[in-house]
Formats: structure tokens, C-alpha cells, sequence
């Protein structure tokens, strides 16, 4: 049982509630499955956030823009790197001095953006960096003095609960500096309906792209998940704004893992916790801001009001 992928998958299925973690839904198939999700007429976050980097781009230009010196633009969580390329395609055409380093765990959808950025911005500097978030600040911190403007776009922050969102922003606080700032992405609480269908498409993209966890436990770690035994079952409580999905074993049934020496018990209906993805109100993220040390110095809104990009600085 070599890498952290089995480990994980261990603790999560030995667990009483058993649940996989969804930093792992991203191999080759997952990031592809993710990229037709942001396609979905239901899945409404990405064109909201594409709408306010199109809108505030310049605005952005100008809190980024340190006098004339140079600042490292890092992206947390990149991605194919789809809506950045328009804040990145603004910054280059008014000549601003900067670097990007693109951060993901999925050194594929790294390979994909660098492409693209090659051929769409062919002067931008790219430096990617497949792996932790926090290795790679660490790394970058010891290397480069100036400003880094951090992104977490997307409402990636979502896939922690609260208090884990706020333990894991502390930590970045931790490796900034005062002239740095955060742009992070936070998906707004609104009609319960329209947020429970951008989990529950009826193309079942969004289920195909749980059940592809299963397949690559199948691929990775020599499991014999029946795929089909399993179904995808979306929530969302407005009270708390936490969207999560389970993966519902169709029938009693054993699972074996041979990487894992072990096999698995499921009742029928049992739940596989698979995903949380919480929706924020300002309130809450001005609490959550100024808990973990920082200060909001702006939100940037769609005209719908369903996402906010929201700026931060070091408090
Ligand atoms: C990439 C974490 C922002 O939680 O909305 C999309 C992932 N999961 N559909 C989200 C996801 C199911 C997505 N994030």
C-alpha cells in the first residue's frame, strides 16, 4: 500500500459513514467529465464567474499591478485554466509585468493549459507546478521576493466544510505577505432548486463523473466495483448551504480491493459520502475572512448575484 490515493481510499471505506475524497475525482477521465460539467446549461457557476472576470478585468489590473514591478500571478487549483484565460489575455494586452504559476494536483489538465496558453498568449510566462498548494507557495516563497496575487477560483473553497475552509485559509495566510492579495471564488446561496440541478444534470454527466472515482479505485488499485450497482444521489440543505453527494449502493453487495488486501461490505442503499460543496452568503464570508486574518477589500458580482469573486488582503 504505497501512495496517499490508497491510503485514503482505506480510511475512507473502513470508516463507519464511508466516504471517498473528492480531490481524487480529477484523473485523466475525471478532468474531462469536470470540463463537459462546466459546459451544462445547469451547471451555472462558470459562466457567472466568466461574466465577472470579463466585467472586472481591469479592476482586477489594478489592485494586481504593483507600480512597475513584477508580481507572480499563482493559481490555486488551475484547471484547463478555461475563465483565467481571459484575465490573463487582458493583463498581457496592457503590457502588465507578471508571471503565471498554474497549481493543480492533475499534472494532465496542467498539460492541456500550457498548450493552449502557448498558442492563445504566446508571450506569457508559465510555470506550472503539479502538486500540493502549499509545497508549491513554500517552494515559490523562497525563491521570489515581489507581490503574489493568489486565485482560487471556481468555488473550488466550497469543497471544505466551514471549518475546514477556514483551517486551510489560515494556512495560506500564513505563507503571504502584506503586499500579496487572494482573489477567491465563492458560489452564492439562492433558489434551493437551482443549485440541486447543477448537481443533477439530466445528461448524468455530474453522476458519471462520481462514478468514475469508483472506476479508477477499479484502475488504480485493483478494485471490482460493479459500476452499475451504484447510483448518484445530490442534496442540498438551504439552512446550511452545504450541496453533497452520495453514491447509493443499489443492493447488498461485497467489494474486494486488492491493493488494499481487503474487501468491502455495502447494505443495500448505503451511502458512499463522496462530495461537499458549500454555498456562502456575504455574512459568512466576512466572518470567514476575518477569522483566518484577512480583509475583504472588495466583492465582485454577476449580474445574477449567484457568484462573487471576492478580494482579500493580509490583515
Ligand atoms: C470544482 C469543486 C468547484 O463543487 O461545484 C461539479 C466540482 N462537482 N459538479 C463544485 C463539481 C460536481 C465543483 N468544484
Amino acid at each position: 500500500m504505497q501512495n496517499s490515493f490508497a491510503k485514503d481510499v482505506k480510511k475512507g471505506l473502513n470508516a463507519k459513514l464511508k466516504y471517498l475524497e473528492s480531490k481524487y475525482f480529477y484523473d485523466e477521465k475525471g478532468d474531462y467529465l469536470f470540463q463537459k460539467i462546466m459546459e451544462l446549461n445547469e451547471y451555472y457557476l462558470t459562466d457567472c464567474e466568466l461574466e465577472i472576470l470579463k466585467n472586472h478585468s481591469e479592476h482586477y489590473r489594478r489592485f494586481f499591478q504593483n507600480a512597475e514591478s513584477h508580481f507572480s500571478l499563482v493559481e490555486l487549483g488551475a484547471g484547463d485554466g478555461y475563465k483565467t484565460k481571459v484575465l490573463l489575455e487582458h493583463l498581457a494586452e496592457n503590457q502588465t509585468n507578471f508571471s503565471y504559476l498554474p497549481i493543480d494536483i492533475s499534472g494532465n489538465v496542467l498539460k492541456i493549459l500550457e498548450a493552449e496558453i502557448k498558442r492563445e498568449i504566446p508571450k506569457l510566462k508559465v510555470e506550472p507546478y503539479t502538486g500540493d498548494y502549499f509545497n508549491a507557495l513554500d517552494t515559490l516563497n523562497k525563491q521570489e521576493a515581489g507581490r503574489k496575487v493568489l486565485l482560487f477560483l471556481g468555488s473550488t473553497i466550497g469543497n471544505f466544510k466551514y471549518k475546514d475552509a477556514l483551517k486551510f485559509l489560515k494556512k495560506l495566510n500564513q505563507r503571504m505577505n502584506r503586499e500579496d492579495l487572494l482573489l477567491i471564488g465563492f458560489d452564492l446561496k439562492k433558489d434551493p432548486n437551482t443549485i440541486l440541478n447543477a448537481y443533477n444534470d439530466k445528461k448524468g454527466i455530474t453522476e458519471a463523473f462520481n462514478l468514475n472515482l469508483l472506476e479508477r479505485i477499479n484502475n488504480e488499485l485493483g478494485g471490482n466495483f460493479n459500476i452499475a450497482d451504484f447510483y448518484h444521489y445530490p442534496t442540498y440543505n438551504p439552512v446550511n448551504g452545504e450541496a453533497q453527494s452520495y453514491l447509493i449502493s443499489k443492493k447488498e453487495q461485497k467489494v474486494t480491493i486488492k491493493s488494499l488486501d481487503q474487501s468491502f461490505h455495502f447494505q443495500k442503499g448505503e451511502p458512499i459520502f463522496m462530495e461537499i460543496s458549500k454555498k456562502y452568503d456575504t455574512e459568512t464570508i466576512n466572518k470567514l475572512a476575518k477569522e483566518a486574518g484577512f480583509e475583504v477589500k472588495e466583492n465582485f458580482f454577476d449580474q445574477k448575484k449567484y457568484f462573487t469573486n471576492s478580494l482579500w488582503t493580509k490583515r
